[in-house]
């Protein structure tokens, strides 16, 4: 598994494998990783020949009192779980990277981002549509997989890629749950007061 920072150097990285017709899956994430976001790394491996994961804390997609700061992180662990999924390439670019200085423009998400979760979390789509977009054009996957568990997500992700013609295929991967029922996420860790979270393997 190559690690990468740079939007550049990936570009190169990834520019032989496509051209010799590798069919290239993405599985976007911030970080974290629990069984979920390894589900989503198996079905890109069953359906493509190279496997991409991301790793970017999107900033543009919190809130000004949402928990930036305090998000999870543990880079050195996921790394460690790609490379045992079989991960080929980790793309973890910092914020500099995603958005230069000077950086003005977002992708806006209609109607589909007003009820539910968009209700209470204003601009949170316009954010996740944003570096979507951007890593899909860096990436540029033939099919990307997406957790069902934010529901809400995949439809703006879907409809986003419909709308700006974006030759990419997404796939919705069914939700991992706990024993109990609950379903696996970066954010159980605030469950357990700050702990290791549900599901991870310490
Ligand atoms: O689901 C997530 O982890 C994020 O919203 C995503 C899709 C990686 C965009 O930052």
């Amino acid at each position: 598994m190559k690690t990468i920072t740079s939007i550049a150097e990936l570009r190169c990285l990834i520019a032989q494998p496509r051209r010799t017709g590798k069919r290239v899956g993405f599985v976007p994430t911030m970080g974290y990783l629990h069984e979920g976001h390894l589900s989503l790394v198996e079905a890109s491996r069953a359906r493509s020949n190279l496997t991409l994961v991301s790793i970017f804390v999107n900033p543009t997609q919190f809130g000004p009192n949402e928990d930036l700061d305090a998000y999870p992180r543990d880079f050195a662990r996921d790394e460690h779980l790609c490379r045992d999924a079989g991960v080929d390439i980790l793309f973890a670019p910092n914020a500099r990277e995603v958005y230069p200085a000077g950086f003005e423009t977002y992708v806006e998400p209609g109607d589909l981002t007003k009820p539910l979760c968009g209700a209470v979390r204003v601009g949170h789509f316009r954010g996740v549509a944003t570096v979507v977009c951007k890593l899909f054009n860096v990436v540029q996957p033939d099919v990307a997989f997406f957790g069902q568990k934010d529901f809400q997500q995949c439809a703006v992700v879907r409809r986003m890629t419909t709308d700006l013609n974006l030759p990419i295929e997404i796939v919705q991967v069914p939700t991992v749950r706990e024993p109990d029922g609950l379903a696996m996420s970066s954010r159980n860790r605030y469950l357990l007061g700050g702990g290791t979270p549900a599901g991870r393997r310490n």
